[in-house]
Order: C-alpha cells, then structure tokens, then sequence
C-alpha cells in the first residue's frame, strides 16, 4: 500500500492526480472535512507571549490535526518573512559547516573535505560545476549525529545543538503541551525539484515517546503519512514553506515519505510585507517587550537577521529556493532527565 502510493505520486508520466491531498492552506476548499480538524482551544499555549522572534504569536497559528492518523499535528506556516528567511539562512550558510556533518563529506580524507559549502557554491564560477555542488548537498546533521549506516546514536558522534533551532523548538512545543522536549538531533535535508525521500520509521531514538518536530521552507513538498506497517494505506498531504509537522503519539513512528517536491506559485520568502510584524519587535515601545525581545536575541544570530532583510543578501538565497526544499527535522534522543547515551557494548 505504502510503496504503491509512493509510486503515484513520484510519478512524472502520467503526473498523478492530486486532488486527494489534504491541503492545509485551503482546507475548507478540499472535501476533507472529515479526516481534518482544526484545534482551537485544545492548544494548551495559545495564549504564550513573546514567541522567539521570526514567529508569528501563538494566537494566529492555525493547528491542525488528522482524524485518521492520531497524533499528526500541522501548524500552517507560523512564521513571518523574516523569520523564514532567517530559517532558510542558517541552514543554507551556516548548518553545513563544523562541527555539524554533510553528506558531501561522507567517506573523504579530511584534507578534502568542504569547510563552507555555502561560500564555496557562490565562489563557483563554472556553471555545471556550481549545478552539480548545488544538487549533490543532500543532508546535515546537528547535535547526536544520525549514523546512516548503523542508525545507531552514540556520544562519540556528539556536537553541540545550536542554540537558536533549540529555542524555536522548545516554544513551538511548550505551545502544543510538550514542556518536557529537548532538541537533541536534527536532521537538515535538502531536495532539489525532482528528489523524493522514500518510506520509513525514525526509530534510532532511545526516546520514542518524545515528538518529533519538522520544519518546510521553499519549494511544496506531497508529503505521505502511512501507519507502523507498510501495508497500510497513507495519506498524502502537501507541506508548504513555513509550515510545521509534528509527528507525536501514536503517530511517532508510523511510515512516511516525500514522494514529491514541486514548484509552487507562491513564495512567502520573498514578499516582505508592508506592514512588519518584526519591525515593530524591532522597536518595542515597552519595556517587557524589550527585555523579552532581549532575551530571544540572546539565542538568535540577530546580525543574520538583519542580514535578511537586504535584498542583496537575500539574491542568493532565492536562488536556491526556486527549485529547491529545505526540511529541518528536529528529535529528542534521551530520555527526559537522562544526561547522555550509555556507552555501547564493547
Ligand atoms: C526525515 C524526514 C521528511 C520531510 O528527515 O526523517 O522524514 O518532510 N523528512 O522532508
Ligand atoms: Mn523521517
């Protein structure tokens, strides 16, 4: 079941029909009423202030989740522009880099490795040799670093977590009822139009009873949420920039995959809005606001976020993104109060 319904929508030729996906932008227009439920009031931090900055206040959110896959919650897009331009900056020109690992590095000396794959993709003066850089980027991890080929989490493949993914993390999950989540692992890929990720389980994690946070930026991605077997039929819905999956409960380990990433009419990340949330964050007429809004800077690269903001900056940026996704997904590994892995056995 899974693996047929993967195939459908990776299809070029005949394009499948996707009139059958669930569509958080319009939920109204698709007839899905019944397999999706907007949460109103069953979202315990609603009313959380000061949402680290880049993120819209909890009270415009719009959550959702499935009737038919218990414990898949979707936050349409929650983000301003700046804060999804300041998302897709660090993990274009900054995550790819030490201590952080990329596939590109996989299996090289380390004298051959590339220090600063942003820099060295917008050095590039060769034309193909820019497009090959570019497509061949694929993934990043951060924190516990995930082992391909084991699948197995040790402290020996260790780095530190970046604080600012941390923070957003730990907010958005404080807001659905998950106080207790650490951000310990994350997994950065990369999909130039035309890659798929193909069915699976994240079960490498000694905690699978802590959510798992995923983040959309760019170019749309069909996404297909089966259940703990393959034989189950999935569901297929579109996750588009800004927007936030998080695959909790029962759902945790339940089979998915990214049959398709298309090119989307609307690109949030370039239309700054007249009216800007963040400018005003930028200048808080109150006090509270300011030392709040201080404390966010605290764990935020806030010349980064300024950075954005200039179209110049940005030029490279948009580049990427117009046939490009970018998916930051986000795992606690221990479990609560444990402060590291056992060591392997020997
Ligand atoms: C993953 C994953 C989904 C996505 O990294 O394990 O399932 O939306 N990513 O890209
Ligand atoms: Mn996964």
């Amino acid at each position: 079941m899974f693996k047929e319904a993967f195939k459908y929508y990776k299809a070029k030729w005949p394009p499948p029909d996707l009139n059958g996906v669930i569509d958080f932008e319009e939920p109204s227009k698709t007839n899905h009423e019944s397999t999706l439920v907007e949460l109103q009031d069953n979202v315990p931090g609603l009313h959380l202030s000061f949402p680290p900055i880049g993120l819209q206040p909890p009270q415009s959110w719009r959550c959702y989740a499935l009737k038919s896959h218990p414990g898949i919650l979707v936050i349409r897009n929650p983000f301003t522009v700046h804060g999804q331009r300041y998302w897709i900056a660090r993990s274009l020109r900054d995550y790819p880099r030490a201590p952080n690992r990329i596939n590109l590095n996989e299996n090289l000396f380390a004298s051959d490795a590339i220090k600063d794959w942003w820099n060295a993709l917008q050095q590039c003066d060769d034309k193909d040799e820019a497009r090959r850089l570019k497509i061949s980027m694929r993934w990043a991890t951060l924190g516990y670093h995930h082992d391909w080929d084991t699948k197995v989490y040790s402290e020996t493949m260790h780095t530190p977590f970046p604080q600012d993914l941390s923070n957003l993390c730990q907010y958005i999950a404080t807001v659905l009822g998950f106080a207790d989540f650490e951000a310990q692992a994350a997994i950065v890929n990369f999909y130039p139009i035309g890659t798929t990720l193909s069915g699976h389980t994240d079960h490498s994690e000694p905690n699978q009873t802590a959510p798992l946070f995923s983040f959309s930026f760019g170019q749309t991605a069909v996404f297909l949420i089966g259940g703990t077997t393959r034989e189950e039929r999935p569901s297929a819905l579109y996750l588009r920039s800004g927007d936030v999956l998080i695959m909790s409960q029962q759902s945790r380990l339940c089979y998915h995959a990214v049959p398709r990433v298309m090119k989307t009419q609307e690109e949030p990340w370039n239309n700054l809005p007249a009216d800007d949330a963040d400018e005003k964050l930028m200048k808080p007429e109150r006090k509270k606001l300011r030392r709040d809004f201080e404390d966010n800077s605290n764990v935020c690269d806030m010349s980064l976020y300024r950075l954005v903001r200039d179209d110049s900056f940005w030029l490279p940026y948009m580049h990427y993104l117009n046939d490009s996704r970018i998916n930051i997904n986000v795992r606690q590994v221990l479990p609560s109060g444990v402060k590291q892995l056992p060591l392997p056995p020997s």
